[in-house]
């Protein structure tokens, strides 16, 4: 999948026709990467799109067409879920912090919870009237993402059960009278392109499964894997190769011959990433002690990524060949810390249009739009 998901005179149309800065989204994409992925998995393999990716209605009506489940993580998400008329059992609801109401519209709506602690579990089963099937989260004792930030590491975390507190909550969870525990969520991997480094988490998971299967007598419906799957966000980076993927996940299966259940994947930036761009036009241009900076009509309000992880998404400039010099992007904000990235582009000037890429996931919703009042950008749904 190209890391730009239009081309250049689709770009420039589309900022003529919509003004800029804005979200630009196009539907062909999206479909196309939910099913070369879903293509390659074992039938006993769900994917539940995770919500919080891009909750564009047209995304999740596109990516609900294709039959894809969700992973939701606020009332928010639940509200956008249900608003697709989906048959209970295709909505799952993860989070550290879930509070009552949100937890009663889970049950109401027929969502698969993740319970993150013995509260869920208590408020769940205080507020159910027959039985509920719940998967746990287990923050694993294993790191083997290499201590991605995202992930956290093995160290303290606000997620899940620890590994080692299992036992405890399982004993306590024996009281219970609605709520069981059916499954099992471990999220591990974090914007990982490297299908053996997937698997091997997975195949860690299916292992953390099998000792709380054969130590506890847990039966495993479902063993839900996360998210994680990356995406590339330079030209240099090699995407995920899927043939691996799909084929590692049956080889899983059959090296686990006790679990009969269900896998689910939860990838977010995956299948949101590739369908987007931001296109935003240069204000003003200038060099600063020998810096040569772009001043664009949005930065971290509309694209936080950059800032948290340290790494630029794709960007071209619309239209201008090649030629290319260090450039720094920096956003209209009051602030040093409004920045895109330093890469590498034509000399540029005002009014040039600039097309960031792979920006359909983690983008606009995880951009700190009221941070100065600046309109929202509005995003364009291209079937
Ligand atoms: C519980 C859960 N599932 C899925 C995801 C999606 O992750 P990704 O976009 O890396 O696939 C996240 C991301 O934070 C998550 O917290």
């Amino acid at each position: 999948m190209p890391l730009f998901a239009f081309d250049d005179a689709t770009c420039r149309a589309l900022a003529e026709a919509h003004g800029t800065p804005c979200f630009a989204y196009s539907a062909a994409v999206a479909a196309e990467q939910f099913t070369a992925l879903r293509d390659v998995l074992p039938r006993r393999v769900r994917l539940a799109y995770a919500v919080k990716a891009n909750p564009h209605p047209a995304l999740l009506r596109c990516f609900a067409g294709l039959g894809a489940s969700f992973d939701c993580a606020s009332i928010g998400e639940l509200d956008r879920v249900e608003a697709l008329g989906l048959p209970p059992g295709r909505t799952f609801f993860a989070g550290p912090g879930k509070r009552g109401p949100e937890l009663s519209k889970a049950l109401a709506m027929g969502v698969r919870v993740q319970a993150e602690g013995w509260e869920d579990l208590a408020r769940l089963d205080a507020l159910a009237t027959g039985e509920v099937a719940v998967n746990l989260r287990v923050h694993p004792a294993f790191d083997l993402d290499e201590g991605n930030r995202i992930i956290g590491g093995t160290g303290p975390s606000a997620f899940g059960v620890d590994e080692e507190e299992v036992p405890a909550l399982l004993a306590r969870a024996a009281s219970l009278r609605h709520v069981r525990i059916r499954g099992l969520h471990v999220f591990a991997a974090s914007n990982q392109r490297d299908a053996a480094k997937l698997l091997a988490i997975h195949d860690a998971v299916l292992d953390l499964a099998k000792r709380l299967h054969q130590a506890h007598g847990l039966v495993f419906e479902q063993v839900d894997l996360g998210g994680g799957l990356g995406i590339p966000y330079a030209p240099e980076e090699a995407p995920l190769d899927l043939a691996t993927f799909g084929q590692g996940l049956s080889d899983l299966l059959a090296a686990h011959p006790w679990f009969t259940g269900e896998l689910i994947l939860e990838p977010g930036r995956f299948l949101a990433g590739p369908c987007g761009l931001y296109l935003a036009r240069v204000v003003r241009s200038k060099e600063s002690r020998g810096t040569r900076f772009a001043i664009l009509e949005g930065g971290i309000n509309h694209l936080l990524r950059p800032l948290l992880t340290g790494q630029a998404f794709p960007v071209k400039a619309v239209g201008k060949g090649p030629g290319e010099g260090p450039t720094t992007l920096a956003g209209p904000l009051c602030t040093s810390l409004d920045r895109l990235g330093e890469v590498r582009l034509p000399a540029l000037e005002a009014g040039d249009l600039l097309a960031f890429g792979q920006a359909g996931a983690y983008g606009l919703n995880e951009g700190m739009t009221h941070f100065l009042s600046h309109p929202v950008p509005p995003e364009i749904w291209v079937a």
